[in-house]
């Protein structure tokens, strides 16, 4: 029988929201319905899934969803929610009865109810409010409303076989909180989502950390766009301090990373933690691993520069998660020369350090996208971030490849100019012989923009500034001294 549930989030990475879950159900191959349109201004879905097994598995993915609760009953008032309680308890039928608009009638069957009520089932109810709130004692007295529930067991607050759960909800606008909660929820408590792992892998307590690591929660999401699971083979070619890998270690892949920069792969760069003077040896991505209970995940790290090619054909990943440099943080840069016909003596092979280029950022990509093409497995994902600078942004901008098909695109705003998207594409063909991609095919380098940008406002900010003196100046000849 399918049942009814309500996935609560964290609201925050709100246009994240659906290109996780997704990922997940697709990843697990679990059918949803949804009861509801989930809408941005909400952190709630209310969906139907075919088991609660399914619930939890979505739960022990997700790190923007805070838990899942079996929906017994909804109302848009708090004594319109116990009445409709109090109707579930008399519905015999193993049906769901509800009124979608205002929630008037939303009635759950009472075998729902009545599993949770024998004498041998230890309970607590919990009480969740959204955007205002409310002292313990508020809070016992409204789990005191819920006393005409016939449950049978023991009070148990830690570890109760049965969690209830009661959730109203406030809006979203901490400046105009309502009275009365616009929606409530109550139900029975499944399972809670990965929350708990934004603390656990911190950057704030992890060993080596770097200028552009990636943050915990961020990196998860990642992990679970590209669909990784336990045993795959997954890259970052762009690892940097390994943040990403850490992520796809914790679900079970086997991690490889590169990076052009020999002194951040091996800990040797400028400590990044304010106060910190000396890197200490202990700083590295496989002591990162060890930290976290996943050494055994490590393959290995390599100094490579991404434009040219490392792997045998034949190579095949599972899932590649990266995080190009965007060329504002650190440089973009790739092993080369600007003079034409440059020969190296032969003394000076062995002590010879390469010199380096631009890597503009659409051959970054283009690179990126062909590299996937030719060493993802088939289905395999590549999930990588993309800026942009926001007013410019079209969909038409984003890297392409006709092996590779776009099916997430979720933007993350950095400042109020520029933004980044991250992209997660799926392989769908497997013949890259003749594929050849145009590099410079409308991608637009972010970092010539960006400066630009910077250029223009600073230019701006001085030009105000002169007229502002300007002003001032005109101002104090007309009324003399009395102006300071
Ligand atoms: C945004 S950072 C990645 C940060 C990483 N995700 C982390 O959590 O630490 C981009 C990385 O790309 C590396 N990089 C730049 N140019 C490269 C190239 N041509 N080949 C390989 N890596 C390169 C930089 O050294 C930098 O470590």
């Amino acid at each position: 029988m399918w049942r009814r549930y309500l996935l609560w989030f964290a609201h925050e990475h709100v246009d994240f929201r659906h290109a996780e879950i997704n990922s997940i159900l697709s990843l697990f191959k679990i059918p949803i319905r949804f009861i509801e349109k989930p809408c941005l201004e909400k952190p709630y879905w209310i969906v139907e899934l075919p088991s609660e097994d399914c619930a939890k598995k979505i739960a022990s993915r997700s790190v923007l969803m805070k838990n899942c609760i079996e929906l017994w009953s909804r109302a848009k008032s708090i004594d319109q929610l116990h009445i409709n309680l109090r109707k579930s308890l008399q519905n015999t039928t193993s049906k769901w009865i509800f009124e979608n608009v205002e929630c008037a009638e939303y009635i759950c069957p009472k075998e729902l109810i009545d599993v949770c009520c024998s004498p041998n089932n230890s309970f607590k109810i919990e009480v969740e409010t959204f955007c205002k709130h409310f002292s313990i004692q508020e809070k016992l007295d409204k789990i005191e409303e819920f006393t005409y529930l016939p449950l049978k067991g023991s009070v148990k607050l830690k570890n109760p076989d049965i969690t209830l759960s009661y959730l109203e909800f406030y809006g979203v606008n901490p400046n105009n909180v309502p009275e009365q909660p616009y929606d409530l929820f109550f139900g029975k408590w499944i399972a809670e989502g990965q929350r708990d792992l934004i603390r656990f892998h911190s950057l704030k307590k992890r060993k080596f950390i770097g200028n552009t690591s990636m943050d915990a929660q961020l990196a998860i999401v990642m992990a679970n766009q590209a669909q990784i699971a336990p045993g795959h083979i997954v890259i970052d070619p762009f690892v940097g301090s390994g943040s990403l890998l850490i992520a796809a270690a914790h679900f079970g892949a086997y991690v490889w990373g590169s990076d052009i920069d020999y002194m951040m792969l091996h800990g040797r760069t400028r400590p990044t933690r304010v106060g910190q003077k000396v890197r200490s040896k202990e700083e590295s991505i496989k002591n990162n691993l060890k930290q976290y209970g996943t050494e055994s995940k490590y393959i290995d790290i390599l100094v490579s520069d991404f434009s040219l090619p490392l792997w045998r054909d034949g190579v095949k990943f599972d899932a590649m998660i990266t995080d190009p440099p965007y060329g504002v943080r650190e440089p973009t840069e790739k092993i080369g020369i600007e003079r034409n016909n440059y020969t190296l003596s032969e003394e000076h092979l062995t002590n010879h350090i390469p010199s380096k280029v631009e890597y503009g950022l659409p051959h970054i990509y283009s690179d990126l996208l062909n590299f996937a093409a030719r060493h993802l497995e088939m289905n395999g994902r590549l999930v990588c971030w993309f800026p942009v600078i926001r007013a410019d942004y079209q969909d038409e901008q984003l890297p392409s490849h006709p092996c590779l098909r776009l099916i997430a695109n979720s933007e993350q705003i950095l400042t109020k100019l520029t933004a980044r998207r991250l992209l997660t594409y799926e392989k769908i063909c497997d013949d890259v012989s003749s594929v050849t991609v145009d590099p410079s095919s409308g991608v637009p380098n972010f970092r010539d923009k960006y400066f630009a940008i910077g250029e223009e406002t600073r230019r701006e900010r001085k030009e105000r500034r002169a007229e502002e003196i300007a002003t001032y100046a005109a101002v104090k000849a007309r009324l003399g001294n009395e102006v300071t």
